[in-house]
């Protein structure tokens, strides 16, 4: 294994995610049969599914459409793909954890016939050439240093024409950020990259943009209204948020990111790319 695929394996694995998620759930008496049962805590960025739904609608995805989900996490956005936009979908991700949990909630769903996991690194990909209409991602290009490898490895899977869209986090005026973040404890797994120069690389591996927004006020906005809506708790029933997944540091990480959006450290972009012939 290469030495970054086991840091990123140490920083987002977690024992037996998928008892410790079904034992919350009971405990916070929700059964989880339904796509909405598992919207609080399965789609791991900012702004949640609504930030998945609003992409999608900007990238246009729809009915029969092959989309692969790059570092599809617990398969939140893949599943959202799949009920609400009518994808067929195949969700890869370094963590085995995420892809053992992934499916057993897309089982619970019923989703399983049309979303599928599995275990792979997104910048080398386990599948054939122009392959998929489109691939996806959600908050996980700060994750790889080697972005070059990963935009061939996605315009290869891609067929001609084919759809590219992200949702990522990019660096700001100000650097370092502060740590640790949901996707990194300290620098070693965090490569930022101006979003200048993250359309520059996607350009220059063959993509034609469509459509890039910087959302970061959103993004403001929408941590003001979950900071707002907490309550303090008095009973013992577990949160069904992120903090599943983000473990014991889930509130410095939270807080983190909302003071590093405040400093400019960090910006919050949409785009969406068409392959090249
Ligand atoms: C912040 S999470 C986002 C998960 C998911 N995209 C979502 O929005 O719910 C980042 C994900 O990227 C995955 N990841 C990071 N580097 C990867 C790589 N080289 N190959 C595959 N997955 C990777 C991590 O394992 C993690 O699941």
């Amino acid at each position: 294994m290469k030495e970054y695929e086991q840091s990123i394996i140490d920083h987002y694995g977690q024992k037996d995610l998928d008892t410790h998620i079904l034992e919350a759930c009971e405990r916070a008496g929700r059964r989880i049969t339904l796509h909405g049962d598992t919207a609080s805590f399965d789609e791991f960025h900012i702004r949640g599914r609504d930030a998945t739904r609003e992409l999608a609608r900007l990238a246009n995805l729809r009915e029969g459409m092959k989309v692969l989900d790059l570092g599809c996490g617990v398969g939140g956005p893949a599943r959202t793909l799949a009920a609400e936009f009518g994808c067929r979908v195949w969700g890869v991700d370094l963590v085995e954890e995420y892809c053992r949990c992934a499916a057993m909630l897309t089982e619970r769903v019923g989703l399983g016939e049309v979303v599928t996991f599995r275990q792979g690194d997104m910048t080398d990909l386990p599948f054939e050439d122009q392959d998929f209409d489109a691939a996806w991602t959600e908050h996980t290009i700060m994750n790889i240093e080697d972005k070059g490898k990963l935009f061939a490895e996605i315009r290869r899977v891609l067929r001609p024409e084919g759809i590219f869209a992200l949702y990522e986090i990019c660096s700001g005026s100000a650097s370092p950020p502060h740590f640790p973040l949901p996707w990194a404890s300290d620098q070693s797994i965090s490569f930022l990259t101006g979003q200048d120069a993250l359309g520059g690389m996607l350009r220059e591996a063959g993509f034609e943009e469509i459509l890039w927004r910087d959302v970061t006020e959103a993004s403001l906005e929408w941590f003001r209204g979950v900071v707002a809506g907490i309550k303090p708790r008095t009973d013992n029933v577990p949160r069904l948020g992120l903090n599943l997944l983000m473990g014991t540091t889930a509130a410095d990480k939270s807080k983190n990111i909302v003071r590093n959006l405040k400093e400019d450290r960090i910006r919050v972009v949409q785009g969406v790319f068409r392959r090249t012939e």
